[in-house]
């Protein structure tokens, strides 16, 4: 695609004028991919005219950008439809949909609802134009058609990001693993990777535009892969490459990798360049090989550690974070404490921890009944929290005294007298000043901690 096909990215310009302006609002829900999504959301409807609101009272289109990955996330939104529902008795213009997975997960049944207007599905966003024209009172409208090829490569993304630092940047769509537990490769569909000319250009341009942080976003970023019509082929540590080159005042990045795919490769590629970020995430899951086999995670706790010490022999510093999963089907207390073992292990920095939550029409639903009792769920998860809090904060009591060079995100949110900003493992430094501003580098001094933030002045 050449450059002059796109259109124009940081502000929202309508071509379609004459519509007159009609006003969006957007919720999203879920990961940082709903995110990014609901930015490309907001640039194909800017072309048709629509401009952002984030007021729902002013809105002529209500839109839930969703997620489907836990049973709780999906309950939240049958919350927020109710609420949307009031806006309708009051306009009954308004147009209410449902966007992203759990449209995707539970289509007609959305509709059947006879809650929303409309249902569109994660490869389905450029067909909202229409779907919005043709969506009336006694017609709602669907589509919910998964591509292999959608990559929306060619739209630049409209940043709703408050500060204009930080974007996200997405390489790839979909997921092939099927992890026993996961509903994702049902609601996003299968793996596809985006082009990287593209993905370098948008980054070049936002970096251009004032940005000084971007991460690349996949569900499994190391299955990254292009091959171009000259036959060269490039991986992920080929692409985090070339976007690092771009500036050394450019950070960089990414989420999420698979422990079983993160490549020696990528470790050195990191390794080499200052500018990409100290900080991997690296979903466990679980600590008990025989958990693993059933999430179908396919790697061992061994080999899970063998990446840890890989990327510590490259990176000292590097943080490592988690996502863990409490309860699953069969999980005994053995497992559990190889759990807490394998965090104690590794010592993360930071986790995001669940208790399971099984999903209609995945592997484990299918084929292991959900048969840890919700209150064991509930011990096991407040346990592998607390132990989560010590580990963060004595990861953080061990950088008491280190300087770091932070980016500036804007005031802290306790106190306006207050700067905070992340280092490049990510964590949050907060400090006196009100000097500088967001976007600027600084060197900071660690002087005391919380689990959650490095208190610091600035060196
Ligand atoms: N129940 C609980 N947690 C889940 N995750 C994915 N599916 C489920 C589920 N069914 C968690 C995993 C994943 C993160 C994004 O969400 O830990 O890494
Ligand atoms: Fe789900 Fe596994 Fe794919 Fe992550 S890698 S999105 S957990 S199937």
């Amino acid at each position: 695609m050449k450059n002059a096909t796109f259109a124009p990215r940081f502000e929202i310009k309508g071509r379609a004028k004459d519509m007159g302006t009609k006003k969006l609002y957007i919720e999203t829900y879920g990961c940082q991919m709903n995110v990014n999504d609901t930015e490309v959301i907001f640039s194909i409807l800017a072309d048709e005219g629509y401009e952002r609101t984030e007021n729902m009272d002013q809105a002529d289109v209500i839109l839930a950008n969703t997620c489907s990955v836990r049973d709780n996330a999906e309950q939240r939104i049958w919350g927020r439809i109710d609420v949307f529902r009031q806006q309708k008795k009051a306009r009954p213009d308004v147009v209410v949909g449902i966007v992203g997975c759990m449209a995707e997960r539970l289509k007609d049944a959305l509709l059947d609802s006879r809650k929303v207007d409309l249902v569109a599905g994660p490869d389905a966003y450029r067909t909202l134009p229409q779907l919005l024209r043709d969506v009336a009172p006694d017609r709602p409208q669907i589509n919910v058609l998964l591509s292999h090829e959608e990559t929306y490569g060619d739209i630049r993304p409209v940043r709703i990001d408050k500060n204009g630092v930080s974007a996200f940047i997405s390489i790839m769509r979909g997921c092939n693993n099927v992890c026993s537990y996961c509903v994702v490769p049902y609601t996003r569909g299968a793996e596809r990777s985006r082009d990287p000319k593209t993905i370098v250009r948008e980054a070049c341009e936002v970096f251009q535009a004032g940005y000084k942080e971007v991460t690349l976003l996949g569900q499994n970023v190391d299955s990254y892969y292009w091959k171009d019509a000259d036959d060269t082929v490039v991986d992920f540590a080929d692409l985090l490459e070339q976007v690092a080159l771009i500036s050394p005042q450019l950070r960089v990045r990414y989420s999420t990798s698979h422990p079983k795919d993160i490549s020696d490769k990528l470790i050195e590629t990191m390794g080499r360049h200052e500018n990409i970020c100290r900080s991997i995430h690296l979903p466990v899951q679980s600590g008990s090989d025989a958990m693993l086999v059933k999430m179908r995670r396919r790697y061992t706790r061994a080999w899970y550690l063998d990446r840890v010490a890989k990327i510590r022999s490259v990176m000292p510093d590097c943080a490592i974070s988690t996502d863990i999963i409490a309860g699953f089907c069969g999980e005994t207390e053995q497992d559990h404490q190889d759990t807490l073992s394998i965090m104690r292990e590794v010592g993360y920095d930071a986790a995001f921890m669940f208790q399971y939550s099984e999903r209609p029409g995945t592997l484990a639903a299918r084929n292991y009944p959900d048969d840890v009792p919700p209150e064991v769920k509930t011990r096991r998860l407040n346990e592998i929290i607390a132990l989560q809090n010590e580990l963060s904060f004595e990861s953080n009591r061990r950088d008491v005294g280190k300087v770091f060079r932070i980016l500036v995100e804007g005031p802290s949110k306790r106190n306006a007298a207050e700067l905070c900003g992340r280092n490049s493992a990510g964590k949050m430094c907060v400090f006196p000043d009100t000097e500088h501003r967001a976007g600027d580098y600084l060197d900071v001094r660690v002087l005391s901690c919380t689990s959650a933030t490095l208190i610091c002045q600035l060196a």
